[in-house]
């Protein structure tokens, strides 16, 4: 199915199951902790001299990590006009982002425009006007697996970059346990929302054929799936749900997959301690440059 077509899954049940899993992983924190301590520097850099400031976040979901980042922008250029695009296909995750804007004192300020639409569709809209808005700052946190030409959403994102600005990519890191789960079983779980599993390594590479400059850095991170391996466990079955992509792991999938997954997840994506089995679930950011 083409890009433009193509809704995003995160509505319903797997919403649920992506926030169960934010709050279990503790990815958001992880996230956060990279934020903190590398964006405040570059968005020194990116801001200085400029009389205006535009942010686009594309794949935003509930708007956690945007809000933080444009709090930084803000404080740190308290008097430069800041604005925030967001493309973001799910009506119930843009919902919550709005509301958390609404809650948000030193947000209300800034002028939101919500494209609720998928990158594929934004591109194809912005392409159809001839007038594209430029950025200071992109950001696509976690959401490159679903955009099915994603060479070409890179390229088309980069060249809305303004004259010294950044786009920014987290996305899991290559060797990490979601690479190798996704590649091994390919064939297997890339049949719904992700047409073809893409690791930050296959990003890089793109980037590196683009000729484009960037710095990476790696934002360390595991999950504890104990419960995965214990049967009937109800958060086990949650967790397999959103990492496999399934509606109900164990009733959607044959025993020998099931099985077979178990056992990669145990043995290949984790480590063991004090009892307990940690899914290796590492990021990594990409800072390109314009
Ligand atoms: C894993 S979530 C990440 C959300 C957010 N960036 C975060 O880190 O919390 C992936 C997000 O990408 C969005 N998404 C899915 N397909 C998309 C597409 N084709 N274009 C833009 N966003 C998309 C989903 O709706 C979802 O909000």
């Amino acid at each position: 199915m083409a890009a433009e077509a193509k809704q995003s899954g995160y509505e319903g049940r797997y919403v649920q199951g992506f926030q169960f899993y934010l709050k279990h992983s503790g990815e958001h924190k992880a996230i956060l902790r990279f934020i903190d301590s590398v964006l405040p520097g570059e968005f020194e850099r990116i801001g200085a001299g400029k009389s205006n400031l535009d942010v686009l976040g594309v794949g935003s979901g509930a708007g956690e990590m945007d809000t933080q980042m444009l709090s930084i922008f803000k404080s740190t250029f308290p008097a430069v006009p800041l604005t925030a695009d967001i493309v973001e296909p799910s009506t119930e995750l843009t919902e919550e982002f709005k509301a958390s804007v609404a809650k948000t004192p030193n947000l209300q300020k800034i002028p939101f425009v919500w494209h609720t639409m998928t990158s594929g569709k934004y591109e194809k809209q912005v392409r159809g006007k001839g007038d594209m808005k430029r950025f200071d700052f992109i950001h696509m946190i976690q959401m490159l697996y679903y955009v099915d030409d994603y060479a070409g959403a890179l390229k088309f994102f980069h060249s809305l970059l303004k004259n010294n600005s950044k786009l920014l990519i987290v996305h899991e890191a290559a060797n990490s346990g979601w690479d190798i789960l996704w590649k091994t079983f390919r064939k297997e779980l890339c049949t719904k929302s992700i047409s073809d599993y893409l690791s930050a390594g296959d990003i890089e590479v793109h980037l590196k054929s683009l000729g484009l400059k960037y710095e990476k850095h790696a934002i360390p991170n595991t999950i504890d799936i104990t419960d995965c391996f214990t049967q009937g466990s109800e958060l086990g079955e949650l967790l397999l749900d959103f990492m496999t992509e399934q509606d109900h792991f164990h009733s959607s999938l044959t025993p020998e997959l099931r099985a077979g997954i178990l056992d990669l997840l145990r043995n290949k994506c984790s480590t063991e301690k004090d009892g307990r089995i940690l899914f290796d679930c590492t990021l990594s950011s990409i800072l390109v440059y314009a």
